[in-house]
């Protein structure tokens, strides 16, 4: 494999690695004389099904649909939702959108998932559910989790966003929980451009499922048409409905994705470890680490230093792609009324930086982006210095 660096002259932090067989996929739906909602999508919500070990799947147009259908679905109504500050926003806007309060836990500093153990102290009266988010692959603990959730009567969600194929204690993300909520927007583990799923043991959630990602009709109109395509134009309509539901396009790339899961899933395990191999001996640098109950999905390599904003910048002018996942959500101006102090997320998100990871990442690339960190550890770099060298401290 070419390094990036060669090829495009610039490594991205995320890439979707796509080949001959979606474009395959995709040719066979188009001129099959249906692109829609149809069965493509429903052979992939089977496959989806089984893959990640639950009875249900209901394909979506996104995650950010999942998660406002999860909690619509789980009946939160205007309750509070315990929730993650370090997270995309899309997790807690779908708590907004709902009318519901987000109630802002803090996090672990090592996985910057929820810390579990600051969970009992926010449930009230009104507490409904419980907002898992994986992040960066790596498993929530979710048996405390669980426990709670028996204990409080609450609803659990797990934010799938970046844990598709990430493991608990050999169970898959997105069968622990009630819900699941997955994306295969653009640049995720299991890549479609865009598009989502729900995964659910529950049949009742299920069946309305179906009929909210679509505008709350009750059949489907490709099994409207029926096998003699005489069209059967009447339809049911019980509960206000969306235009979430996935079509048969994205279902053929997802289903090419979904069967190259494992081996991605795989590289991209292969590329973490090179990276925490050359790295975790630096003092300045926390390299994340694995905890016995998970089996990461690795969909980001996430390290914490204190000169995070001037790494970001040294690595940026060497043609090398970082990010900052995420500035805590509490801090926006939109959840200003649901701020609480919470010292671990205010203080970690200033370390945290994000390197590239996507399964087309050579190794080449990887010793290439870790020497380029290691010639910053050894320097005090001054960015915007008039000479835009390394000051040697
Ligand atoms: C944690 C998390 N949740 C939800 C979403 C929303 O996913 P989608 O873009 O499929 O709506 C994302 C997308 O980046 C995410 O990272």
């Amino acid at each position: 494999m070419e390094p990036y660096i060669q090829s495009l002259g610039v490594i991205p932090i995320f890439r979707p690695s796509f080949d001959s067989a979606e474009v395959k996929a995709v040719e066979r739906v188009l001129f099959s004389g249906w692109v829609g909602l149809g069965p493509e999508t429903d052979t992939f919500e089977k496959e989806f099904a089984d893959y990640i070990g639950v009875k249900y799947a209901v394909g979506l147009n996104s995650c950010t649909a999942a998660l406002h259908l999860a909690l619509q679905v789980l009946d939160i109504g205007r309750g509070e939702v315990i929730t993650t500050p370090m997270t995309f926003v899309a997790t807690n806007h779908a708590i907004l959108h709902m009318n519901a309060v987000p109630v802002f836990c803090d996090i672990d500093e090592y996985t910057l998932n929820l810390d579990v153990e600051k969970i009992e102290k926010l449930i009230t009266p009104v507490t409904r559910a419980i907002m898992i988010m994986h992040y960066g692959g790596h498993a929530c603990d979710m048996e405390p989790v669980l426990h709670l959730a028996a204990k409080h009567g609450l609803k659990v969600i797990e934010d799938c966003a970046h844990s598709c194929g990430g493991e608990y204690n050999g169970r898959k993300l997105g069968s622990i929980g009630d819900i699941g909520c997955f994306s295969f927007h653009a640049v995720k583990n299991l890549a479609a451009g865009d598009g989502g799923m729900i995964t659910t043991n529950s049949k009742e959630v299920f069946e309305r499922l179906k009929q909210l990602r679509w505008m709350g009709i009750s059949k489907d109109t490709w099994k409207r048409e029926g096998k003699q395509k005489e069209y059967d134009w009447r339809y049911d309509l019980n509960e206000l409905g969306y235009k979430y539901h996935m079509n048969d396009i994205t279902a053929a790339i997802g289903r090419c994705q979904l069967s190259k899961l494992n081996m991605h899933n795989k590289r991209r395990r292969e590329i973490r470890d090179l990276y925490t191999q050359e790295l975790h001996t630096l003092s300045e640098i926390k390299t994340p680490q694995e905890m016995p109950y998970a089996g990461s999905s690795c969909y980001s390599y996430v390290i914490q230093l204190s000169r995070r904003d001037k790494l970001n910048e040294y690595l940026r002018e060497r043609g090398i792609s970082s990010g900052v996942h995420y500035y805590p959500n509490h801090l926006y101006p939109l959840y200003e009324q649901y701020y609480r102090k919470l010292d671990v997320a205010e203080d970690v998100w200033k370390n945290v930086l994000t390197l590239p990871l996507f399964p087309d990442l050579s190794d080449e690339d990887v010793l290439s982006i870790t020497q380029h960190i290691k010639e910053f550890c050894k320097y005090e770099y001054v960015c915007g210095a008039p000479d835009d060298l390394p000051v040697s401290v």
